[in-house]
């Protein structure tokens, strides 16, 4: 049996316990004189609603409000702390769940406070941002998206919800599921790139790696779709700017990955900083009551961002924090992170009739749920275990993993003459402010995750794999730092390189340009970095980037004169073996662009599934001037979405279909032939891409619709299928009912989003997928 105060104190009438007639997971009440005494519930196996009802029945209002108020610890701060003594108020009874508060021994002292020196005992809940690994990282988001590998995504948040359920957290911030198109912004880094497929593919895939099948699992953590909505549409690409959008570009581009998160099951919501359309997410009632609970029927809880409630404020929404309380509670949003105006102000809320009992009292049910989903009132401290701490984290199977899911990570996007894989016997300059710099491999949001000693970088990779027999002649070279200037270090990167058969640069981005609160206007190589690689050049060498970045960067220069370019984003723990694993040639590269790369900032945002526009450019037509396009630049993108090479070939056959028409209840089948045509096995990704050609609204030049990896040995070829339903065509027409129209269609099978190896097919009667109903009802006025 274990031991919480529920239990502990119940059965402390051993009696009754005997005689069956005592309930172990009762809650115990103080009373005035200090007496404990067993509250009188159902008995827990009658049912979660009973228990809950049981356990409401017999709150406080301060009790209820504290079940709302979530609470940093002073272990990590992401923000503005407010100065508080948190775990007196913990022992206050003040706060339902802590977050920044890790290891099995600091959750369990803080549990404690909650379970036995609290009237009611109720635990505490403990969240984190777990969001690609905990204390074995993998690869940032962004580049696990590339791996367009989705067992090994799951896989990679399987692990992480093992080791930190180990460390007792309960619930991680994550998946992060926002679309951007805008590579400014910093948090493109944490979501999984510009396309609406990909991401709800890689959405539902980090859904269930969380909370695998089973939330009372000890393995598993309760996830947190974020950031509810539409917050990678900044304007400009500044962080925490406003977004405004059409309703179509809303539901058809934003909303998608977070209702395929409720349909994976998803616990929890975090609402999103920016105001969206004149309302700021964290009072959205269209977002929070008609979308996420009326039309998607979510039932798990909503939890506000760091201090979003507080920042209707400045919003210019609420007039004070007691207002902002009031329209957030009324939105929808259950839990208050870090800004305690639930806390605060509820109580003179409800006295003032500007919110209701009932409101709270819904609030505080959702939460107490998911504590009880967790299993929490049975065993507080179950998942706050030091054997299990000691045995999970930095595993050899967990750092294996993060090692083959940072291989999947990386994309080739240039190898000119063959340059990559290098071979043992060539020597190397390795030079780069990336090279040998521990606290860069792992990026941002990395948790738990060691900055200082367990990452390893590319230069001991090299060091460990080569030995003696390979010279590796290494120099920092370059500063990375927006205001490094300093070009002291030059002469001992060209003296190096000098010395080397081949120039290896390790370049980009220091890891903290990317993430929260890091927007770019510039997207080159900060510091001297260019500079340096322009003077190397100048030796006439082979050269190879390995680029880190949490971003697609403006890399033409490098582009143009380098021979090979390894974009391998911030690589993870094991970065640095992966990297070298690769350079080697002991894994062939196949990972493909999850967003597009620009030539030029002034391009953004720039995505591949733009509208063709009444004046397409089209460079070989007979007119050039009056079309869409700049007099300074090409349209096109530097690499496109879904674009990665491989060290061997691919070559794809004409797309066949099995029959042109399709029928609003049938498919048809698309096929190509894939062969490796290279002289080594390989892996492609083969990707389906479908056009609209005419509809009763514009649609896009083409939609990424379905992809495979597959794995072709040397010369070997495979015939690679997709069936194609109505279900695959549909958007949202003019009155946003979701239909797919008939009419003419075209079908492009390739290695990225700019092929042209097409077919066409036609659907041959409109179909009605959804009505548009509760997408257009009026907006409700919150919860009654
Ligand atoms: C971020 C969230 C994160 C939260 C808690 C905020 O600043 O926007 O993504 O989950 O902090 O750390």
């Amino acid at each position: 049996m274990t031991f919480t105060k529920y239990s502990k104190i119940a059965c402390s009438v051993a009696m009754a316990c005997a005689l069956g007639a005592c309930n172990p997971t009762a809650p115990v009440e103080t009373t005035a004189t200090g007496q404990q005494q067993i509250v009188t519930l159902p008995p827990q196996n009658t049912g979660m609603d009973q228990f809950i009802s049981g356990l409401i029945s017999k709150m406080t209002l301060e009790e209820k409000v504290g079940q709302l108020h979530l609470l940093s610890s002073d272990w990590d701060k992401t923000g503005p702390t407010l100065s508080v003594d948190y775990q007196q108020q913990i022992k206050a009874g003040k706060v339902g769940a802590v977050f920044n508060a890790y290891t099995a021994n600091f959750t369990r002292e803080l549990q404690k406070l909650a379970v036995e020196q609290t009237r009611l005992g109720i635990p505490l809940l403990f969240g984190y941002d777990v969001i690609h690994g905990h204390r074995t990282i993998f690869p940032i988001s962004l580049g696990e998206a590339a791996s367009w590998d989705l067992q090994s995504i799951q896989a990679g948040a399987r692990v992480a919800a093992t080791e930190a359920s180990a460390e007792g957290i309960h619930w991680t911030f994550a998946p992060m599921v926002d679309i951007s198109r805008d590579p400014r912004w910093g948090r493109i880094s944490e979501g999984s790139g510009e396309d609406v497929y990909l991401s709800i593919e890689i959405a539902k895939a980090r859904v269930h790696g969380f909370q695998g099948d089973d939330l009372t699992a000890t393995d598993t953590v309760l996830a947190c779709a974020k950031h509810y909505a539409a917050y990678g549409q900044a304007q400009a690409g500044r962080d925490y700017h406003s977004t405004d959008m059409s309703e179509r570009e809303l539901w058809e581009t934003y909303l998608p990955p977070f209702k395929a998160s409720v349909d994976a099951g998803v616990a929890s919501f975090m609402t999103a900083f920016n105001d969206l359309n004149g309302v700021p997410a964290t009072a959205n009632n269209y977002l929070l009551q008609d979308i996420l609970r009326q039309r998607w029927g979510f039932s798990g809880f909503v939890v506000t961002d760091y201090t979003s409630i507080n920042e209707l404020v400045p919003h210019g929404l609420a007039e004070d924090l007691p207002h902002a309380g009031q329209l957030a509670l009324n939105a929808g949003v259950d839990m208050d992170m870090q800004g305690a105006v639930y806390s605060k102000h509820l109580p003179e809320l409800l006295k003032a009739g500007k919110v209701s009992e009932a409101q709270i009292d819904k609030a505080v049910r959702r939460i107490l749920e998911m504590k009880y989903k967790l299993g929490l009132f049975e065993d507080p401290y179950r998942y706050s275990d030091e054997q299990r701490q000691a045995e999970q984290v930095y595993k050899a199977e967990h750092l294996a993993a993060a090692r083959d899911g940072a291989r999947k990570s990386f994309v080739l996007l240039k190898n000119d003459n063959k340059v990559l894989p290098l071979s043992p016997t060539q020597s190397i300059a390795l030079i780069g402010p990336l090279a040998d710099s521990k606290a860069d491999m792992i990026g941002s949001w990395s948790a738990a995750g060691d900055r200082s000693s367990k990452p390893v970088t590319l230069r001991e990779a090299l060091v460990a794999r080569l030995g003696a027999d390979t010279q590796i002649h290494y120099a920092k070279g370059a500063g990375y730092e927006f205001t490094d200037t300093d070009q002291s270090g030059f002469a001992e990167a060209i003296a190096a390189a000098k010395k080397a058969d081949v120039i290896l640069l390790a370049m980009g981005e220091k890891w903290d340009m990317t993430g929260e609160a890091a927007s770019r206007v510039d997207l080159g190589f900060p510091g001297t970095q260019d500079a340096l690689m322009q003077e190397l050049k100048k030796l006439d060498k082979p050269m190879v980037l390995v680029l880190m970045s949490g971003r697609p960067m403006t890399i033409n220069w490098a582009d143009e004169h380098l021979d090979s370019i390894l974009h391998t984003w911030y690589a993870g723990t094991q970065g640095g073996h992966a990297i070298a694993d690769v350079l080697y040639g002991d894994y062939n590269p196949a990972g493909k662009l999850p967003v597009t790369f620009p030539r030029h900032v002034g391009q953004i945002p720039i995505y591949y599934n733009m509208k063709n526009t009444g004046r397409p450019y089209e460079p070989e037509g007979p007119e050039q001037k009056y079309r869409s396009r700049y007099l300074d630049s090409s349209n096109q993108p530097l690499y496109p979405f879904g674009y990665g090479l491989s060290y061997t070939s691919f070559a794809y056959s004409a797309v066949t279909l099995s029959s042109t028409q399709l029928k609003p209840e049938g498919e048809i089948t698309a096929s190509v032939t894939l062969t490796n045509t290279g002289d080594r096995a390989g892996e492609e990704v083969v990707q389906l891409y479908i056009q609209d050609k005419t509809a009763s609204v514009t649609r896009p030049v083409r939609e990424l619709k379905g992809f495979q990896k597959i794995m072709l040995g040397k010369g070997e070829s495979k015939t690679v299928q997709f069936r194609i339903k109505a279900t695959d065509l549909a958007f949202y027409n003019l009155g946003m009912d979701y239909v797919a129209e008939a009419g003419e269609f075209n079908l492009f099978i390739g290695n990225d989003s700019s092929t042209s190896n097409k077919a066409a097919f036609w659907l041959t009667d409109s179909v009605q997928l959804q009505s548009a109903m509760a997408i257009t009802q009026p907006q409700s006025k919150g919860i009654q």
